[in-house]
C-alpha cells in the first residue's frame, strides 16, 4: 500500500530572545496603549483586548518596536524559503502590526487575516497552561462525508476510530513564550476558549509581499512606487 498526503498546509515556529529588560519594556508599553484604548466599547471582556481596534495597530512604526519587527523579518525569510519562495524578488510590508492581550477566559474567536499574505503571533508573554493557537482547515479534503469531522453524535459512536492528521479539521498549537508561530494569512485562526490565561501578551503584524519588478509578472502586486493615486 502507498499513501500520498499531499497539499500541506506549512505553519512556521522559532524563537525571538528579547533580553529581559526590554522585554520588560515592551510589555509595559503594551499595557499603556491598554490604559488609553480609543474604542472600549468594542472590548467586550469575552474576546482578548486587541491594540488594532482600540488605536493602537502601528507598532512597526513605534521606535520601540524596530528590533522586533527586525528579527521578524528574519523569520519571514527562513518562513519563504521553507516554501521555496524567492524573497530576492519581492519587497516585504508589515501593513499592520498590534499587541493582543488575554486575560482570564477572554479569547479571539475564527477569524483569518485576508488584507495581507503572512500574518504571525510573537508571544512575548505566555505561561504554560495559557491558550493554544487554533488553525482550522475548512476545506476538508479527507472529509468524505460532509459535517463527520465535528459530528457529536458520530464522535459518540466512534464512527472515527482514532483522529489524526487523516481526519482533523483544526489543530491546537501550544507556542511557549519567546516563539513565533508565521501562516499565511488567509489561514482561519482562534485560540482556545475555556481557558484561564494569566494575561497573555503576544504581538501579531499583517505582511504584504510585493514584487520588486513587475515587468512581464502577473499576480503578484506591483511595487508602490509604480503605483498612482486618482
Ligand atoms: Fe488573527
Amino acid at each position: 500500500m502507498k499513501v500520498y498526503n499531499i497539499f500541506p498546509l506549512t505553519i512556521y515556529q522559532s524563537k525571538i530572545e528579547i533580553e529581559e529588560n526590554e522585554k520588560k519594556k515592551l510589555i509595559s508599553l503594551i499595557k499603556d496603549m491598554k490604559v488609553n484604548s480609543k474604542n472600549l466599547e468594542y472590548y467586550n471582556k469575552v474576546g482578548s483586548w486587541t491594540g488594532d481596534t482600540q488605536g493602537f495597530e502601528n507598532l512597526h512604526h513605534n521606535p520601540d518596536f524596530i528590533n522586533f519587527h527586525k528579527e521578524v523579518k528574519k523569520k519571514i525569510i527562513e518562513y519563504l524559503n521553507v516554501l521555496n519562495i524567492d524573497q530576492n524578488q519581492l519587497d516585504i510590508y508589515v501593513q499592520r502590526s498590534w499587541a493582543t492581550i488575554s486575560e482570564g477566559k477572554e479569547h479571539i474567536d475564527k477569524h483569518s487575516h485576508l488584507q495581507s499574505h503572512i500574518s504571525f503571533a510573537y508571544y512575548l508573554k505566555k505561561s504554560k497552561g495559557d491558550s493554544k493557537i487554533n488553525f482550522y482547515d475548512d476545506k476538508r479534503h479527507n472529509e468524505l462525508i460532509p459535517g463527520l469531522f465535528e459530528s457529536p453524535t458520530a464522535n459518540k459512536r466512534k464512527i472515527l476510530k482514532k483522529i489524526d492528521l487523516h481526519n482533523s479539521s483544526s489543530i491546537s498549537i501550544d507556542p511557549d513564550e519567546g516563539d513565533i508561530v508565521i501562516f499565511p494569512s488567509k489561514t482561519p485562526h482562534s485560540t482556545q476558549p475555556n481557558v484561564t490565561n494569566n494575561e497573555r501578551i503576544s504581538i501579531s503584524a499583517d505582511i504584504t509581499l510585493i514584487a520588486r519588478d513587475s515587468e512581464l509578472l502577473e499576480h503578484l502586486t506591483p511595487p508602490i512606487s509604480n503605483w498612482q493615486k486618482i
